[in-house]
């Protein structure tokens, strides 16, 4: 494949997305979902022929398509190809493929568990970055934040919050049966969702299983000494689907600054005792002060990110110091 617009040659196998193979020679090629879902892995197909895992109409309009443009995350080879991006490719961190065996998978909440895997040789990667993780019999990988910061060096051992997706194919499997001993290929690390060199209060906003790579974040500022004040919001569906809150007080026990956590709830039965807060965790933004000077990072369903950056740009928070990580999945098709 020829990378026009870099003067550039790759080999893709026939099997391989060009946006893996572009990803695997430590090219940054753009991406959110590699489901198909969002449009920003798009590339316009000089020359060639590309078989398609899932029509990019659901992800393009009918202008970048009528003008040549295809998703890269769902374009596997089928010729000599040439291939030209909008804009130029910077390198990044050059990503691995290891072999994984699932080691333990205790449920956090109703619908989250802590997929623990051990790999064959230890992992280096920047807490709030994620893995591909590929399961036997399962159509493409499906993408999962570290759910930690490794205490000392490259990690054998990792873990992930995965929230049951009814109707989905990678997560019906993994909850529904042992599924200990398990092999699985694991393809890491991706993403640019990580913890910024600042000073300024943190304003750290997660929905559902959103919170394991804020919880990534937070470990690593605390490790690094951090005395920034922090809150940290977190939207759940009820009182049991609050999770990691022995992780939360033993991370605001030790961090050395103020550190405020709210959990916001929005099933919670109307006649419980909670006495916290209720609703939508976005709700809770208008409240806080000094937003303007906050830094924040956000992560969870779309929907939830995209209504907090919404709420955030509002109240005058600046763009650049939002962060934001969505997990996008194939319902987020257009
Ligand atoms: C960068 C990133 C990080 C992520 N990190 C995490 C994490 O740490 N924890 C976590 O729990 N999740 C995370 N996700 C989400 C995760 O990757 C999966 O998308 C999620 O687990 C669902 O996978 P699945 O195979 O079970 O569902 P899928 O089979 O992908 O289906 C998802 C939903 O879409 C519906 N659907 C399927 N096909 C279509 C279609 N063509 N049109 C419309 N709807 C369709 C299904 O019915 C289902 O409801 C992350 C996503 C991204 C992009
Ligand atoms: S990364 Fe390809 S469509 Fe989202």
């Amino acid at each position: 494949m020829t990378l026009a617009s870099e003067a550039r040659t790759l080999l893709v196998a026939r099997d391989k997305t060009l946006l893996e193979a572009m990803l695997a020679e430590g090219l940054a090629m753009p991406h959110d979902c590699k489901v198909g879902s969002c449009g920003t892995c798009k590339f316009k197909l000089v020359d060639g022929r590309i078989r398609e895992l899932s029509p990019s109409a659901l992800a393009l309009e009918r202008d970048d398509l009528s003008a040549g443009y295809r998703l890269a995350c769902q374009a596997l080879p089928r010729s000599d190809l040439t291939i030209a991006l909008d804009a130029p490719l910077l390198s990044q961190q050059t990503v691995e493929n290891y072999s994984a065996t699932i080691v333990a998978s205790p449920r956090l909440c109703p619908d989250i568990i802590n997929l623990i895997v051990e790999l064959d040789r230890p992992l280096s990667f920047t807490p709030g970055q994620y893995a591909d993780l590929s399961a036997p019999g399962i159509d493409g990988p499906r993408s999962y934040s570290f759910a930690f910061a490794p205490k000392a060096g490259p990690a054998r051992q990792l873990q992930f919050h995965v929230r049951h997706v009814p109707g989905g194919t990678f997560t019906d499997w993994l909850f529904g049966g042992e599924r200990i001993g398990t092999q699985l290929m694991v393809s890491a690390p991706y993403g640019e969702f990580h913890l910024k060199t600042s000073t300024a209060p943190m304003l750290c906003i997660a929905g559902g299983s959103g919170l394991a790579p804020i919880m990534a974040i937070l470990q690593e500022a605390l490790a690094n000494g951090a005395n920034r004040p922090v809150v940290l919001l977190y939207g759940a569906r009820s009182q049991a689907h609050l999770y990691c809150l022995d992780g939360i007080g033993e991370l605001k026990a030790a961090w050395n600054g103020p550190f405020e956590f709210r959990p916001v709830l929005s099933e919670e039965a109307p006649d419980s005792a909670w006495d916290g807060a209720r609703g939508l965790v976005t709700q809770q933004i208008a409240g806080l002060l000094d937003k303007a000077l906050c830094e924040a990072y956000l992560c969870g369903p779309p929907a939830m990110v995209d209504l907090a950056e919404e709420e955030l740009l509002k109240a005058g928070v600046s763009r650049d110091t939002i962060s934001a990580d969505r997990f996008l999945d194939r319902s987020s098709a257009r």
